[in-house]
């Protein structure tokens, strides 16, 4: 057999490998999507044509096209006050290569990167591939932050804190008191931190989103990850950027462009006229994504034995259970019975216990969905009396 490296043996399997490449029946409803459930708004689909005919077809030997650098400084600037040059932004393949490059340039073999339990699958994963290790801590019972856990759980070989807001699984947006003791702490003990915002413009009513970049005080240790996927629904288009300090983002420019070279150069100029035309398209999306959250959680609270967390931000719901079984064990009953959902296990055992549903579906997929799921739940119960 062809010798294939360790570090990617040992972590091409796992629920989330095994999640990626299951086979689904075509009438399987699904409550586990992580795209939004929109196309990508007409204005941001001309803009991408217009860049084609143009000719804006090449390569692009920067960090990115400098008037989508300029518009992500200046969206970051009206958000949070900070200032960020243009030569501090690097665009990347969605934020998920942005993750990469982060946890490459910053995490040697035996490195510890601290992650929150649960939270977005992709950060062990990347950790383990590079020889790292990643670290959970637990949240509290209300899955907010826990800072005094990630201070008992710092040690010398601490070097990076993967903070996810709003929280993919759980639905969480994390309190502005517990984000400024979480980075009083990094930086007491010198470390960096990186903000995985990717569902920062997807509120619930009433939730605020505090972006890390609000904290000036900070920001030489502050590494953003944002990214078009989710706002603008443009999952396909693979469109992300990193914004680090000045002394550390051409060290992420390096590794980013080894493994993908420039990012596609009609692309980022869509991204312009995503960030720079009308943003109603975000509102109309949120507007949707609030009735389905509210209906999801109305059916769920309805269901002996769930314990539904209200949804905050992203488009998921996440609720705890009661049943003696596993979360894998429930999410592949579910999935014999037709609606697939993500167990809470597949980010951090955590998790455990958990499941996470999208709602980035119809109002009508969920009912049917939800009416599974009570079956599903009360034949688990009465299975193990
Ligand atoms: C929390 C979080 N971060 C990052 C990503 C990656 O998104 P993309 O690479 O499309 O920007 C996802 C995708 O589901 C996510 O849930």
């Amino acid at each position: 057999m062809r010798h294939i490296a360790k570090t990617v043996m040992d972590t091409s399997g796992g629920e989330r490998a095994k999640f990626m490449t299951a086979k689904t029946p075509p009438d399987l409803i699904r409550l586990d999507s992580g795209s939004p459930s929109f196309a990508t708004p007409p204005h941001i689909v001309a803009a991408v044509k217009q860049a084609i005919d143009a000719g804006h077809t090449g390569y692009i030997l920067e960090k990115g096209v400098m008037p989508l650098l300029v518009a992500i400084c200046e969206s970051i600037a009206a958000e949070t006050g900070a200032t960020i040059a243009p030569s501090q932004v690097l665009i990347t393949n969605g934020s998920s290569s942005g993750i990469y490059a982060v946890m490459s340039c910053f995490l040697d073999p035996g490195d510890e990167v601290i992650v929150f339990d649960p939270s977005y699958s992709l950060y062990p994963h990347v950790a383990r591939q590079l020889g790292a290790v990643p670290v959970p801590v637990r949240h509290k019972a209300d899955y907010q932050l826990d800072v005094e856990a990630v201070r008992r759980a710092i040690t010398p070989r601490t070097r990076l804190v993967m903070l996810n807001n709003p929280n993919n699984p759980t639905g969480i947006v994390y309190k502005e008191d517990d984000i400024a003791a979480l980075l009083d702490l990094c930086a007491e003990k010198d470390l960096l931190l990186a903000a995985d915002e990717a569902y920062s413009k997807l509120m619930q009513p009433g939730q605020v989103h505090v972006p890390v970049l609000k904290f000036h005080r900070h920001l030489d240790r502050l590494i953003l990850l944002g990214t078009f996927s989710k706002t603008y629904a443009m999952t396909g288009w693979r469109l992300g950027y990193a914004v680090a300090p000045p002394d550390l983002i051409d060290y992420l420019y390096g590794i980013h462009r080894a493994i993908n070279g420039p990012i596609c150069n009609f692309v980022q100029r869509a991204g312009i006229a995503a960030l720079q035309g009308p943003q109603d398209c975000v509102a109309e999306f949120n507007a949707v994504y609030h009735k389905r959250a509210a209906l999801m959680h109305r059916l769920a609270t309805t269901i002996p034995g769930l314990h539904p967390a209200a949804p905050q931000g992203a488009f998921y719901m996440w609720t705890r259970f009661d049943l003696p079984q596993s979360a894998r064990e429930v999410r592949a009953r579910l999935f014999e019975r037709g609606v697939a959902v993500r167990s809470g296990s597949e980010y951090g055992s955590g998790g455990e216990k958990h499941l996470r549903i999208s709602y980035s579906v119809s109002e009508e997929t969920i009912e049917r969905g939800m009416a599974v799921i009570t079956d599903v739940v009360s034949e688990l119960a009465k299975e193990a009396a």
